[in-house]
């Protein structure tokens, strides 16, 4: 059966020709109610990365994996984390647009966590915007507070069945298993169970704290760019310190062991910048100090403003500092707005953004591709958007077994966390189109990606991320951070042409050099019949010439990339030494080192 002849046939009716009585205003504001947030994501589950079933499980997993690492991270716990997707049912489904199966699936994600409190467990897991990242500037992959509820919904939508969580807080308390619906009409948690359980003392290890969260969807499991895998070697990359379990859907066992023992350095939560505030946010500020001057609130509410900041500040606006704060508005409140974007202060502190850092991004990197000849990684240093503070990395991987003549690969990822679609509407994805990859030895046709055997990493941490969507998939094209991840691809690109240029500078000596040694004895050779001197002696000043005739330099010049991996395609000169007395050639002055100038 065709797929066209699956789906139901929209009908068109003629209009009515007899005139109605149209709505009144009366009539409207009979129908006029309030919606509530899980109603209306009900509706529009494509805004929160629900809009096909293989991207609902994608999104599940991750949803709950982000949580998991922010807060063990938070928690200072070294995350174990695992993930298992079980097939409960095949073939449930079939999704209309894109001609899929789905089936039924179990997705389970377990931390190491703090854990959650018994009281709090409902609102996070059945209540959408409820959460503990939306009011901080603090560097963390979740920011809405509704991340593992939208999936809880998705799940409940498609199933029916309730969430099931099950937390520890510490050693001798007790673990809770809770199941939960959202009631949509209230966005309100509905507990429908709840136990105490004997959880974590399976196997040999007993588990003191930690979070395990159980969602039952329809969803398609797919491989491939946009899949779990692919989501899970991703975050490996970008967090060393992660060790990481996975069992597909097929029962295959996956281990990730961390590389890293060391927690990132902890993001410091920090106040809004003066530069970065809008006029509606000042005025929410104001407002809410009910008893504060104006100067309290800007001294106290925002970062870096001094006292002697803030008198000037109002100087400039011409407020009273004095003033009480919730009695500014108009002008006067326009003219303090302004007066904060122009007044002189330092940029926000660069210690609320932790980079992953140019060696474990590398370490990271060779996680997933261990492989290539040549990596190197380059961090910027914090910069300012919108008042918010931001670092870009990025890292490239080349060579070795990358596929030769395929368009480069390219990693994107925001605090920590795979960014696998919208790559076309991602400032990460034009960073690397808008570079001219020809200024660094790579093929690039025009307005596409270089092409050879690359992986592109390009990572953007910041105290707040500008999504170009609730769903969290593509980074919004600011200026600023455009400009940033430019630099940064930039400076990685001209670490690797130095890297392409010499590995072909070095084959382009390797192959004089091979000249001069194969014609080296024949000469000798000639000469010696001629002069009855022993070609061996004769060989000797030829060979003691040859650094005229081929550029030798002192090893130390080689470009080594950070990790110090040697570049491959230039042989050693011990390897060399090695390999030339198998073909018993041994004469070669030991002192002689071939390398690129
Ligand atoms: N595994 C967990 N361990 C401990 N706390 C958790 C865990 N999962 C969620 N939380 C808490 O629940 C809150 C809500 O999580 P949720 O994913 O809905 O939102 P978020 O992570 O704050 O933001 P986002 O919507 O961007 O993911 C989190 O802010 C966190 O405080
Ligand atoms: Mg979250």
């Amino acid at each position: 059966m065709s797929k066209s002849t699956d789906l139901p046939k929209a009908e068109l009716v003629p209009a009515d020709p007899t005139p109605r009585r149209r709505a009144t205003a009366e009539s409207m504001a009979t129908r006029q109610r309030e919606i509530s947030v899980s109603e209306f994501f009900t509706k529009n589950r494509h805004l929160l990365g629900f809009d096909n079933p293989a991207k609902a499980l994608l999104t599940t997993v991750k949803e709950a994996v982000d949580n998991s690492l922010d807060a063990c991270e938070e928690a200072g716990i070294l995350p174990d984390i695992s993930v298992e997707i079980r097939e409960i049912s095949p073939s449930v489904a079939r999704d209309a647009n894109t001609a899929s199966v789905a089936s039924r699936y179990r997705v389970i994600v377990e931390d190491n966590g703090p854990g959650i409190v018994k009281p709090q467990m409902p609102k996070i897991f059945a209540k959408l915007l409820y959460g503990s990242k939306f009011h901080r500037l603090k560097q963390s992959r979740g920011q809405q507070g509704i991340g593992i509820s939208a999936a809880g919904l998705y799940g409940q939508l498609t199933t029916g069945k309730p969430v099931v969580i099950t937390s520890k807080t510490g050693k001798g308390r007790p673990a809770y298993r809770i199941e939960l619906r959202i009631d949509t009409k209230h966005n309100q948690p509905d507990v429908v169970k709840e136990d105490i359980v004997d959880w974590g003392t399976a196997g040999a290890v007993t588990v003191d704290h930690g979070t395990r969260v159980e969602i039952e969807l329809v969803a398609v499991h797919r491989g491939g760019r946009t899949g779990v895998q692919e989501y899970l070697e991703q975050t490996v990359v970008a967090n060393p310190h992660l060790a990481l379990t996975y069992v597909s859907p097929k029962g295959e066992r996956r281990d990730f062991p961390r590389v890293s023992h060391e927690l990132p350095r902890e993001a410091q939560e920090i106040k809004p910048h003066p530069h970065g505030v809008e006029l509606g946010m000042l005025q929410t500020m104001l407002q809410d100090s009910p008893g504060a001057s104006v100067k309290q609130v800007l001294v106290s509410d925002f970062s870096r403003i001094s006292s002697g900041v803030a008198e000037q500040v109002c100087k400039l606006a011409r407020v009273s500092s004095r003033a009480p704060a919730d009695g500014i508005h108009g002008e006067d409140l326009e003219r303090l707005h302004h007066a904060l974007g122009q007044v002189k202060v330092m940029a926000p502190p660069a210690l609320a953004v932790v980079p992953i850092g140019e060696a474990l991004l590398v370490e990271g990197l060779k996680r997933r591709f261990s492989r290539a000849d040549f990596y190197v990684s380059a961090t910027r240093p914090p910069a300012v958007y919108r008042g918010n503070p931001f670092v870009v990395e990025a890292a490239l991987a080349y060579g070795g077994e990358l596929p030769l003549d395929e368009p480069a690969e390219i990693m994107r990822f925001a605090n920590r966390v795979p960014l696998q679609y919208q790559p076309k509407a991602c400032a990460i994805s034009e960073s690397v189109y808008q570079t001219n990859w020809r200024n660094y030895e790579l093929q690039q046709p025009k307005g596409s990606l270089p092409v050879g055997p690359i992986v592109i990493v390009v990572h953007l941490a910041s105290v707040w991320v500008p999504f170009t969507s609730e769903a969290k998939e593509a980074v919004a094209h600011y200026d600023d951070l455009l400009r940033e991840m430019k630099l940064a691809v930039q400076e990685c690109g001209r670490k690797l042409a130095a890297h392409i240029r010499a590995r072909a500078h070095a084959q382009r000596e390797e192959m004089r050099r091979s000249l001069f040694e194969k014609y080296i004895p024949e000469v000798a050779k000639a000469l010696s019949d001629i002069t009855g001197v022993s070609a061996d002696l004769l060989e000797k000043p030829f060979l003691a010439a040859l650094p005229k005739f081929v550029r030798i330099v002192d090893d130390s010049r080689i470009p080594v990339p950070p990790d110090g991996t040697a570049a491959v395609g230039i042989p050693t000169e011990p390897a060399r030494l090695e390999e030339s007395k198998k073909k018993g050639r041994t004469k070669r002055p030991a002192q002689l080192s071939l390398l690129p100038g």
